[in-house]
């Protein structure tokens, strides 16, 4: 199923190992979840994670949420089983970790033959490969992974994140050019909230489809964030009606508010509104269960 069109305002990953996280994020308004068997799970329970997340992601109901499954590298000694293993079971896409090239996809993809797969973009040849990775016909998304980046490249911490820009922007023009999903790095604070707002409001400036994040109170900032506000769903409407009103009139363009409104404004205001309806049509999870 095409995943373009489904909310992803907030992802969570979910050490696979952690079966009672697994249980519990049934209960979460998470609109997506990695099951991470990779940096979340440590060597001596890679195996027995591979036998739990295969067994939960075979039984489990996750409802609405987008189920993504992390593998180990195929230049470990699991990245091969975790992929076999989960190419068996229903997920939407399996993610595959330190992509550098468009040969990394391959090698997953020949083991993989129905299952989307997603990238993630988290070192210095994958951000430089961005476009040709994107360019892979088996790929339909990429994840950020900021703190590995930071890593290899040698950057601080900055709450403005200036010194990532440029590989943020890198790959989701990548993604965009070949019409893919695009989730923003996760925010290592997790009890920061505010410097989490933050964060969250400049990767949806930017154009993310949402933030990967790694607790459940950060769910609910990460999903404010990347959902249209009440104003601009008012601003969305009334530039859809103000252009009809133009067009009625025999004119190509409309003024709202001093400024002026195009087709593809109009185009804007639809998808906006398209979004704000595929969020309202998330069931609501049970309140005051999200810590
Ligand atoms: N997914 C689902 N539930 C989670 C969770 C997660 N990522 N992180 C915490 N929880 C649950 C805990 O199980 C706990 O639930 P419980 O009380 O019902 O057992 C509750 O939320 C509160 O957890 P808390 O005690 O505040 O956190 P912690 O100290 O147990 O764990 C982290 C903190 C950061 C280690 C943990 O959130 C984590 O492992 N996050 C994911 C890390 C990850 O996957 N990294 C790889 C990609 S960057
Ligand atoms: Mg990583």
């Amino acid at each position: 199923m095409d995943l373009r069109g489904r909310p992803l305002r907030s992802v969570l990953y979910i050490p696979g190992s952690r079966e009672r996280a697994c249980e519990k994020v049934k209960r979460l308004p998470a609109d997506g979840i990695i099951f991470d068997l990779e940096d979340a799970v440590a060597a001596e329970e890679k195996v027995n994670a591979r036998a739990l997340l295969t067994r939960v992601l075979t039984t489990g109901d996750f409802a609405h949420r987008v189920k993504i499954a992390r593998i180990n590298g195929l230049d470990t000694q699991w990245g091969r089983d975790d992929a076999m293993a989960l190419a068996q079971v229903p997920v939407d896409a399996i993610l595959i970790p330190k992509v550098n090239s468009p040969a990394d996809v391959s090698a997953v993809a020949e083991l993989v033959p129905n299952t989307p797969l997603w990238a993630m973009m988290e070192s210095p040849l994958g951000i430089l490969n961005a476009a040709a990775i994107a360019a892979h016909p088996r790929l339909t998304g990429m994840v950020l992974g900021t703190n590995d980046l930071a890593k290899d490249v040698g950057t601080r911490f900055r709450a403005d994140r200036e010194p990532l820009l440029f590989s943020l922007q890198a790959c989701l023009l990548a993604a965009r050019a070949y019409g893919l999903i695009c989730l923003d790095g996760v925010f290592n604070a997790f009890k920061n909230d505010a410097g989490l707002r933050v964060e969250c409001e400049q990767g949806r400036d930017m154009g993310f489809d949402g933030k990967t994040v790694i607790h459940p109170r950060q769910i609910g900032i990460a999903n404010t964030a990347f959902a249209p506000s009440e104003a601009e769903i008012d601003l969305a409407r009334r530039h859809i009606e103000a252009f009809n009103e133009a067009e009625r009139s025999g004119k190509g363009v409309a003024v709202v508010d001093g400024k002026i409104v195009e087709n593809l404004h109009v185009l804007m205001a639809l998808q906006m509104l398209a979004k704000a309806e595929a969020i309202e049509n998330i069931k609501p999870v049970v309140a005051g269960d999200e810590e």
